[in-house]
């Protein structure tokens, strides 16, 4: 008999002893499960909000839902992992804390376009308004869809105050959530970014869905500031 033919440790002792090879098994799994489940109930303040976070805006949150009912999602997450040619590419990773105030959050677990979760700031309004209008006018050769409809359609104060209420059930800590208070802050944020488009160039109407998206694609990843390089990028 050659030694080819001598079965192994684990064969003899482990694979060939099904019942304590299906203990150890469910150990391994039941292990490799609580390292990663049993740190999130005691690093308690996972899910606290940033200091000095603020809920959105109620034009962002506008915004981001209809980022949820374009799907966006399905072509673009919102997590920087913390891995070098992530946080190269897109700037520190993310906290579990960002995601405080986003019911649901929206992580997303495609990226056939970029991550978006800092692209708050990256680009000024007047790139995110030609772009989403036509993305092939700035990227040439992207595949992502024109969103002509956001240029017309009118944001109504009755949808965002009902998503107010809706966020402030599930804990958003709203001063107010009544249609008056949604009208009159998207009026006055949606005045600031028609009044940078204008300067640009771009006459923009302030009620349409598009403002309401360039709010939120801006606001995205901007409540985070790393205090130091080292701790932004591991
Ligand atoms: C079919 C997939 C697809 C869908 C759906 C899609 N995108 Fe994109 N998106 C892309 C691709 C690909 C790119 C990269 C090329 C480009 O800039 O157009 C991109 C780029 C972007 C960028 C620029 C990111 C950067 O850092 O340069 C933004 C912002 C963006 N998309 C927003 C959106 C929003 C908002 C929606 C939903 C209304 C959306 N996208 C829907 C595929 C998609």
């Amino acid at each position: 008999m050659s030694n080819q033919h001598k079965e192994s440790f684990h064969r003899r002792v482990l694979e060939n002893k099904s019942l304590l090879f299906t203990l150890l098994a469910t150990a391994a799994i039941l292990t490799g499960g609580l390292v990663e489940i049993l740190p999130m109930y005691f690093v308690s303040k996972a899910g606290d909000p940033l200091p000095g976070m603020k809920p959105y805006t109620p034009l962002e949150l506008a915004g981001r839902d209809i980022y949820v009912r374009e799907g966006c999602y399905n072509c673009h997450s919102q997590m920087v992992r913390p891995m070098r040619s992530e946080t190269l590419r897109y700037g520190a990773w993310t906290r579990s804390n960002e995601y405080a105030y986003d019911h649901p959050f929206q992580l997303g677990s495609r990226r056939i376009g970029p991550d978006l979760q800092r692209v708050g700031g990256k680009y000024p309004d007047s790139w995110h308004y030609e772009h989403m209008r036509d993305p092939r006018s700035i990227s040439p050769g992207s595949i992502m869809p024109n969103y002509g409809w956001l240029y017309t359609s009118k944001v109504s104060a009755d949808d965002v105050s009902d998503s107010l209420g809706g966020m402030k059930t599930l804990g958003v800590p709203y001063p107010d959530t009544s249609a008056a208070y949604a009208d009159a802050e998207m009026k006055r944020q949606a005045g600031e970014i028609t009044g940078r488009l204008a300067a640009g160039g771009i006459k923009a109407e302030p009620d349409t869905e598009i403002i309401a998206v360039i709010a939120y694609l801006q606001r995205l990843g901007t409540d985070f500031k790393p205090v130091a390089t080292a701790a932004a990028n591991p």
